[in-house]
């Protein structure tokens, strides 16, 4: 067994210490995704995904989407529909007023979190008519971030 002399003890102590003040100070959403990511273990299930899936990295994500999306109770669609309360809603009927097309509105069923990650993955393959125009987000991850995110604006 190999016993670390104790200096370089101190200074692991110390960096642990700096990196617990970092997360404090800064928020370790931004930087800990790979840690995270070790964390749901090779080819993780959306549920392995879900246990380690930040709301705070996924509201910072969820930027990309707001181009079109409001999630404010209460606000106006844009391009696309208000997210408020989207999780668990029903496909296609969630806003009054937002013009959805026929396509979206036949899907049937309520946004769950494996609906949710196969719409984010890649729009037009869940709904090959949708005027979603949006590439879709490649990483599993921050899909899981984003539904945690959601699930938290409700
Ligand atoms: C370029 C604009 C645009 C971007 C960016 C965009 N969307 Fe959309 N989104 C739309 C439009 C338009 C619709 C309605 C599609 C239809 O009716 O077929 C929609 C529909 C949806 C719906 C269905 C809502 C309901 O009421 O059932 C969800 C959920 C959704 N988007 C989530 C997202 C998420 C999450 C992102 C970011 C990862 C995103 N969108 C990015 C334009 C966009």
């Amino acid at each position: 067994m190999i016993v670390p002399p104790p200096r370089s003890r101190s200074s692991l102590r110390s960096a642990s210490a700096l990196l617990i003040a970092g997360c404090i100070l800064a928020g370790c959403s931004r930087d800990d995704r790979e840690a995270r990511r070790q964390a749901a273990g090779p080819h993780p299930s959306l549920e392995a995904l879900a246990r380690v899936a930040d709301a705070q990295a996924g509201s910072v994500a969820f930027r990309r989407c707001a181009a079109c999306h409001p999630i404010a109770p209460g606000t106006p669609d844009l391009g696309g529909p208000n997210l408020f309360g989207i999780m668990g809603a029903p496909i296609g009927h969630h806003s009054d007023r937002f013009g959805y097309t026929a396509a979206l509105q036949a899907v049937g069923g309520v946004w769950t979190p494996a609906r949710m990650d196969a719409w984010m993955a890649d729009p037009h393959a869940m709904v090959p008519r949708t005027t979603m125009n949006f590439d879709g987000v490649a990483d599993p991850l921050i899909r899981a971030d984003i539904i945690a995110y959601l699930q938290t604006r409700k």
